[in-house]
């Protein structure tokens, strides 16, 4: 029997559902959790080295107090892990410890981990099956979820993948005690952004409880995350593949990822805040083209600004490249279809859209003006 509380959120994808809980010290009662899944006492640990210290030895004690084996591959932290290179190493190490088709693959880290082992676990003997163990508040309320695993090559990043959906999702939420501020900040932008692309009332809970939950308050992050995975997988089960409105999900990611080029995705700006940038910028554009009012741009910043993020491009330091620049980064997205961008707008706050037709001018005037501020 388990023993902490935890919340679910079913994601009822047919032939392919699967629970995502959610719950303080869950990871003490992992062996509960996946007991359903083993076919033999054995599973294969793929985790963020960063998690080494304090969390991955929670994690097998709990195992080896089931009598579960479990073998571990620690890989470094860091975008530079999602690679060819590294996929290679986990591929031949799930061989070395002959994984079969039956069993079980754990990835306990962040998106980077997430991404990657799904995507070993999506081709290793034509797919075996995987748990995500969630260690960023980034992965907990996005990556970990909708089963979109991959890397990235030279040519860009999520290039290579496949959609392989995991057999649960377990969301400990001690493990956001040990992030760093920005970090855990970072993630909180892909929580603000299912507010803002189609729950005002979640955005205006938000707003009154996202300090708190800055703070540590565990029934806000709990909620938060809740509501965050519920809505990702009311999207996810109407359209897994992403042939209509699964795009939503990538409000403000199309400005993203041009800023995380433009910033040669190193510290300089984090997925997260990029993301957060990205929303800002979005609602300017929506009110730029008329469809949402005037002031709603300000009302994202703001509540940005509360939380102590990054909120526009004065807030990236350094250099970056002039409109025509971003704008060309923006072409480069993986989402553009015969040479026309594809964007999320906004009617208002929780109201999103998918739109191509948005004209390049108006695109290049924003973000010219929004360069200027930055002098
Ligand atoms: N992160 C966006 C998606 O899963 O579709």
């Amino acid at each position: 029997m388990s023993h902490a509380d935890f919340e679910t959120v079913h994601v009822p994808l047919a032939g392919r559902a699967y629970d995502i809980r959610i719950g303080q010290g869950l990871l003490e009662d992992v062996a509960d959790h996946i007991a359903p899944f083993l076919k033999r006492p054995k599973v294969v640990i793929v985790a963020d080295e960063s998690l080494n210290m304090v969390h991955l030895p929670k994690l097998t004690a709990a195992l080896d107090r089931a009598e579960i084996e479990a073998n571990v591959l620690s890989l470094p932290s860091g975008e530079q892990t999602k690679g060819w290179a590294h996929l290679t190493t986990v591929v031949e190490w799930l061989l070395d410890n002959e994984v079969e088709r039956g069993d079980l693959v754990i990835a306990f880290g962040g998106g980077v981990i997430g991404d990657l082992v799904g995507f070993a676990a999506a081709i290793l003997r034509r797919g075996v099956r995987f748990v995500q163990i969630p260690s960023t508040l980034l992965a907990q309320v996005d990556s970990s979820v909708g089963g979109k695993t991959g890397i990235n090559t030279r040519h860009g990043k999520n290039l290579v993948g496949a959609f392989h959906q995991p057999s649960l999702v377990l969301i400990d939420t001690d493990l956001l005690d040990t992030l760093s501020e920005r970090i855990f900040l970072s993630g909180y932008g892909e929580v603000m952004k299912y507010g803002l692309l189609g729950d005002a009332a979640f955005f205006e809970w938000l707003e009154q409880n996202a300090p708190a939950m800055k703070n540590g308050d565990v029934a806000a992050r709990t909620y938060a995350i809740k509501r965050s995975c519920e809505m990702k997988a009311d999207i996810v089960v109407g359209d897994e593949t992403e042939q209509g409105d699964r795009a939503l999900l990538n409000l403000g990611h199309t400005f993203c990822h041009a800023l995380e080029a433009a910033t040669d995705y190193r510290d300089r700006l984090m997925h997260g805040e990029g993301v957060a940038i990205g929303c800002g910028l979005a609602f300017d554009l929506s009110a730029r083209l008329g469809h949402c009012a005037q002031e709603t741009p300000s009302r994202v910043r703001a509540h940005l600004r509360d939380m102590g993020m990054k909120a526009d491009l004065s807030d990236i330091d350094g250099d970056l490249p002039d409109a025509d620049a971003l704008l060309a980064l923006m072409a480069q997205d993986k989402k553009v279809v015969q040479g026309q961008l594809t964007f999320i707008l906004a009617r208002g706050i929780g109201d999103a859209f998918i739109t191509r037709d948005v004209p390049n001018d108006v695109v290049r005037q924003l973000l010219t003006d929004e360069l200027a501020r930055r002098t």
